[in-house]
């Protein structure tokens, strides 16, 4: 089983890190788990009332916990009893979370709408750039503004304060420059408690932000427009509690699908919602997948996998969040296939590493050129950021050999229980190190 990296090479270090032999069909069905980011702004959003907000299918990621920490340091009392998690914001005493809970966690930056409506003043470090890009959160800041926030920045901390008499945001017109799902979020949070109405325009149009207008609706907030790119907010004066379940993730079910392509195997995965994924299902079919639902799941059967070619786009076109774990099976196609990178400035950090695999990819700027071949090799890789990790171990699953990822934090944040998933479904993968 041995044949790629000897076993010693592993050993010389307690990293944590993924062991993986390739060459194994899958076979069988994967739940999938609720949906990271959706979870991480529903948490955001609970800030917005002093009743219980009890959310289900929350999935147990490291993200959640820096989250739990951040609500935990404002003042709200949390229960996390296996993917239920009930938040209780009545005795909010704090808003301003420290930086270095915030700088665990550049989603956090997103409670600043929710923790302003409901305190009237918000202090959050700016979370800074990621390995992915630079990310600025400029349209969050321009929006709070729009609706009457002053706003400062200094010393690395944005801080939003209501001096309205009423000690309410106003409602207003704003046009985002980009389709941002965080900012979209940010204003929307801030917009449910504001007096009179917000629009908000070239909003982002992701699942992740309908799943968030979904909770806030059942909480009692006055919202047009989902699912369209121009949502109406008519403010209301107070918010109540809500039991709302999580969305499956559709990055982890998308990634789940590519496990079933490059493997040419035959998987039932479900939850699964074909509309959070239409452009990446058209990407397997046209590749040659054989995709078909199956009551509230869906059963992938693949074969052998043809070239295509996609750019990046925010949603309904193709999801960043899946590009490099596409990437991994696009290795394996027959032909050439084009990937274009638009949403991020550094997300092709994987194509090295990918590279070391026995891949043929030559990339030009934000453009990678993937010649198929009929073989990876396993080599001891590092994973360099959450979706990077997951493209690593799709690719080791077909390698010749055995493959050691490092990097295993950065899974830990996006994907619950990876390896005991692709284990029940046939995978030889073990974790080394935990
Ligand atoms: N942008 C700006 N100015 C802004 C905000 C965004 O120019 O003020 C640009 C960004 O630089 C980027 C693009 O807009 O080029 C998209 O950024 P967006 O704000 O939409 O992303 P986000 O809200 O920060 C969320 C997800 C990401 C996912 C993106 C795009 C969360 C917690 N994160 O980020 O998820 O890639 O939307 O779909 O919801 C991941 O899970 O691996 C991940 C990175």
């Amino acid at each position: 089983m041995n044949k790629g990296v000897g076993i010693n090479e592993a050993n010389q270090t307690l990293t944590p890190q993924l062991k993986v032999t390739g060459g194994r069909k899958l076979s069988g069905e994967v739940r999938i788990s609720g949906a990271k980011n959706s979870a991480l702004v529903l948490m955001a959003a609970s800030l917005l009332t002093d009743d219980d907000i009890n959310l289900r299918n929350v999935p147990p990621l490291t993200d959640i916990a820096c989250m739990s920490n951040i609500l935990l340091s404002l003042g709200a009392k949390l229960d996390h009893r296996v993917d239920n998690l009930s938040i209780n914001s009545s005795n909010l005493n704090n808003s301003s979370p420290s930086y270095e809970l915030v700088n665990s966690l550049r989603a956090s930056f997103f409670c600043i709408g929710s923790l302003l409506a409901r305190m009237g003043i918000a202090q959050v470090p700016l979370p800074g750039g990621c390995r992915i890009g630079t990310r600025p959160v400029a349209e969050h800041i321009r929006g709070l503004h729009a609706l009457g926030a002053k706003i400062e920045i200094e010393h690395g901390l944005v801080s939003a304060v209501i001096t309205s008499p009423q000690h309410r945001l106003r409602g207003t017109n704003i046009q985002l420059r980009c389709p941002s799902v965080g900012a979209t979020e940010t204003i929307l949070m801030a917009a449910v408690l504001a007096e009179g109405e917000t629009v908000i325009e070239n909003a982002a149009r992701e699942p992740e932000v309908t799943d968030l207008i979904g909770l806030l609706t059942a909480m009692g907030a006055n919202i047009h427009g989902t699912g369209t790119s121009t949502i109406k907010v008519i403010g209301v004066r107070r918010l109540h509690g809500a039991d709302y379940s999580v969305i499956p993730d559709r990055i982890e079910a998308g990634t789940f699908l590519l496990a079933a392509a490059i493997t040419k195997s035959k998987l039932r995965i479900a939850p699964f919602i074909p509309e959070h994924l239409t452009a990446v299902i058209d990407k397997l079919q046209e590749a040659g997948c054989i995709l078909k639902q199956d009551g509230i799941g869906v059963i992938i059967q693949a074969n052998e996998l043809k070239s295509v070619s996609f750019t990046t786009q925010p949603f309904p076109g193709f999801p960043t969040d899946l590009q490099a774990p596409f990437m991994s099976m696009l290795t394996m196609a027959k032909g050439a296939s084009l990937i274009t990178e638009k949403i991020y400035e550094n997300r092709l950090q994987h194509v090295p590493e990918l590279q070391r695999m026995g891949a043929s990819i030559v990339l030009h700027k934000d453009t990678a050129l993937i010649k198929g071949v009929s073989k990876l090799s396993a080599a001891p890789v590092t994973a360099s950021d959450l979706r990077a990790s997951a493209a690593l171990v799709l690719a080791s699953l077909v390698a010749d050999g055995t493959t050691y990822i490092r990097g295993l934090y950065h899974l830990d944040r996006g994907y619950a229980f990876m390896e005991k998933k692709l284990r029940s479904l046939g995978a030889y993968i073990d974790r080394l190190n935990p």
